[in-house]
């Protein structure tokens, strides 16, 4: 595990190339290299170009090819690791009651509303070791892994007091450490109001501010502060000012917007040039050009509306309004209790209006930006951290068309080889 890697006939290399969000149009162009091949030396890509045209590349330069593992790509596509940009994996306990219940017809702001919901998941976070936490976090990560994501975001938020927030944090951040995906910690302490401030949100808001955030701060446990900006839960006005106050601590800025309610949260997110904002099913038109002209990230989040039985967001409309669209997967143990990524392209690609090109940019270079890492990861670029995913497929086109199911054949991370189906799964070193 040297992180030297050659990756050479790939029927396509798919490289999303670029450093920054791609924004409408500019969704749709992959830049694809016809039998391709990557050169990573100590994780970081040295070079990009055909087969040929790196193998004369190699020769010349005399690298010794004992040095590296060699991935044959032949009638496979290689396509950048996706990043998931919007999750909540660590938890405590599970609702899949309450998944029953709402079949039966209950809403989830109901369920929510008489104290189920987040507030439940709260209460089992709350009671969770630390270890607890991270064994089921591990788990986690290594499914997220076998479909080929490489970098995810981690949101904390079903503590809602000071100990279980940093609990869960200080999880994260661990995880971060020991496993083989990169996690991008946020803090969600305004995830949902606690019953001890029941009616005295803005109380609430004070003490995170006041009592919470400096904790997470200077202790380098977050990189985001998000927060639920939703009818019955935290107000635009609530909302700003503790993502203003996050803002001046030193963390960058995101949050849930029109879910469920069309709220301004769209409009906030362009006022305040959030990196992303995330949901937006119920967006205003105008928030949505706002957002565009802000240069915010719209982070779609199809298995949710699709989980809760809610309309999807306008992808189509989202893209032709000129913003950068990111998709993500929201995994939690509530809305949307799934971490599966050929679910995303399915739903955004049948049912959003969303091309198979654009949920590519959408799920690499588009989600890594929504996490202000577009210079690092998100595409197959000289100088870029070498995770790619190679597919058992020799295009990207079979993604949505092998509807639902993993075509993932490996994953390198780092220049290592990390997930191989042909050889049983996961490789641990
Ligand atoms: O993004 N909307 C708020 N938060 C999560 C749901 C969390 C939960 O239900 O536990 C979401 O959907
Ligand atoms: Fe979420």
């Amino acid at each position: 595990m040297n992180g030297n890697m050659i990756i050479k006939n790939a029927a396509e290399l798919v490289t999303c190339s670029g450093f920054a969000a791609k924004k409408g149009p500019e969704m749709a162009e992959l830049h694809i290299i016809p039998d391709g091949a990557v050169v990573i030396r100590e994780g970081i890509i040295e070079a990009v170009g055909t087969t040929q045209e790196v193998e004369k590349k190699l020769s010349k330069s005399a690298t010794d090819l004992s040095e590296f593992d060699t991935i044959d790509a032949r009638n496979k596509a290689v396509l950048p690791g996706f990043v998931d940009s919007h999750t909540h994996f660590i938890f405590g306990g599970y609702r899949a009651e309450e998944f029953a219940w709402r079949l039966r017809g209950d809403s989830y702001m109901d369920i929510m509303k008489r104290g189920g919901g987040i507030a439940s998941t709260v209460q089992a976070t709350r009671a969770a070791s630390a270890n607890e936490l991270l064994q089921a976090g591990i788990k986690r990560l290594d499914s997220m892994l076998s479909f080929g994501v490489t970098t995810v975001e981690g949101k904390s938020g079903y503590g809602l007091d000071k100990d279980t927030e940093i609990k869960q944090l200080e999880v994260i951040n661990h995880l971060d450490g020991i496993h083989y995906l990169d996690i991008v910690p946020t803090f969600l302490g305004a995830h949902a109001v606690p019953e001890a401030f029941k009616g005295r949100e803005d109380d609430f808001i004070d003490y995170l501010i006041d009592a919470v955030l400096p904790q997470v701060v200077e202790r380098n446990l977050a990189q985001y502060c998000d927060v639920f900006c939703e009818k019955n839960v935290f107000s635009v006005s609530q909302s700003k000012r503790l993502l203003t106050s996050a803002r001046e601590l030193g963390l960058k800025i995101k949050l849930h917007a029109d879910e469920i309610v069309q709220l301004g949260g769209a409009e906030l997110a362009a006022e305040l040039h959030a990196t992303s904002a995330d949901h937006l099913l119920q967006a205003s038109d105008d928030g949505i050009r706002q957002m565009a002209r802000a240069d915010v990230i719209a982070t779609l989040l199809p298995a949710t509306a699709f989980s809760l039985k809610e309309p999807y967001a306008r992808g189509r409309f989202i893209i032709d309004s000129g913003c950068a669209v990111a998709l993500a997967t929201d995994f939690n143990p509530g809305s949307c209790f799934s971490e599966s990524i050929p679910l995303i392209f399915a739903l955004a690609t049948l049912y959003m209006g969303i091309t198979t090109e654009e949920a590519v940019s959408a799920l690499t270079i588009n989600s890594a930006a929504a996490l202000d890492r577009a210079d690092t990861i998100g595409s197959i670029d000289v100088a870029k951290q070498g995770d790619l995913v190679v597919l058992e497929y020799p295009s990207y086109k079979y993604i949505p068309y092998h509807v639902g199911v993993n075509t993932v054949d490996k994953v390198v991370k780092k220049g290592n080889l990390v997930f191989d189906k042909e050889k049983g799964g996961m490789r641990y070193c």
